[in-house]
């Protein structure tokens, strides 16, 4: 379990970002993390991850603090791997296996344990054929799953994700979605994308005003909190409000099936 408590952040120049966040990930939860541009997302994600120590408030592991010191530190991204936005930013070696075999090999596993977790990994992510490929030759989209490849190389217990399938085609994303949809890991994902919330999540949480509202996908219908989010209601909830079929559908099918429903009645 990860948990962010009353998390307070500002940046010089910049005022208070967060203001007393809280976030809770139960383990193998997917949570998707949503709010307008600039809200703080990408804020929290970093907080969550270590990378960024908040002015107030905790972030702890199964009930234990974070300790900002390098063993806590280090302790703490064995289990929690956060993947940044954009992979230009994460991306450093020559090669994809040397890329991705660069935590493991740092957590201290020998060369052949290090590429036989390498290889897990590129195959969970349906990017084998990439292995010994230079970086700097890859599409964006395979640059962001190799560096979510790496990520899941250190078999973490949760993954972050930065606005995975920000830049994606769609058939990138739904490629992206089902190889998540394999992992174990409880998840956070930072998004815009209501839709994609929706339809993925098991549970949003939506930063407004410094702070986080969290609670089932079915809070993307409250039009107060949308609003005040700067986020517009998923199509699937408008479309269900304006037929007045109700309910929560998170997909196109319920939608049909909700339709279908009402017809039959
Ligand atoms: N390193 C930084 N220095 C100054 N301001 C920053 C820095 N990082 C983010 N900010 C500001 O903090 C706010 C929140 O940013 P961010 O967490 O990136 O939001 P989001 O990911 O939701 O778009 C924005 O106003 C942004 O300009
Ligand atoms: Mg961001």
């Amino acid at each position: 379990m990860l948990t962010a408590h009353d998390v307070v952040v500002g940046y010089p120049g910049a005022g208070p970002v967060l203001t007393g966040a809280s976030l809770t990930l139960a383990p193998g939860r997917r949570v998707a993390l949503l709010g307008a541009n600039g809200s703080g997302k990408t804020t929290l994600l970093q907080c969550l991850a270590g990378a960024l120590r908040p002015t107030s408030g905790a972030v702890a592991l199964d009930g234990e603090p974070l300790a900002h010191t390098r063993a806590g530190l280090r302790a703490h991204r064995r289990r929690v791997q956060l993947v940044l936005q954009d992979p230009d930013d994460q991306l450093f070696s020559a090669d994809v296996t040397q890329d991705v075999s660069f935590g493991p090999l740092n957590l201290g596993l020998d060369e052949a344990a290090a590429r036989a977790r390498t290889r897990e990994a590129l195959d969970l992510l349906g990017i084998a054929h990439l292995a010994g490929r230079p970086t700097h030759q890859l599409s964006y989209g395979e640059r962001k799953r190799v560096t979510l490849a790496g990520a899941v190389a250190m078999r973490p217990d949760v993954l972050l994700l930065d606005e995975p399938t920000a830049g994606l085609d769609p058939a990138g994303v739904a490629e992206l979605l089902a190889a998540l949809a394999g992992l174990g890991a409880g998840m956070v994902i930072a998004t815009h994308d209501v839709d994609l919330a929706l339809a993925w999540a098991d549970e949003v949480a939506v930063v407004v005003g410094g702070r986080v509202a969290q609670g089932p996908p079915g809070l993307l219908g409250d039009q107060v909190l949308l609003e005040s989010a700067r986020l517009r209601r998923p199509w699937t909830l408008e479309l269900a409000a304006r037929l007045g079929v109700g309910g929560t559908p998170r997909d196109l099918d319920e939608v049909v099936a909700l339709i279908a429903e009402g017809a039959r009645a």
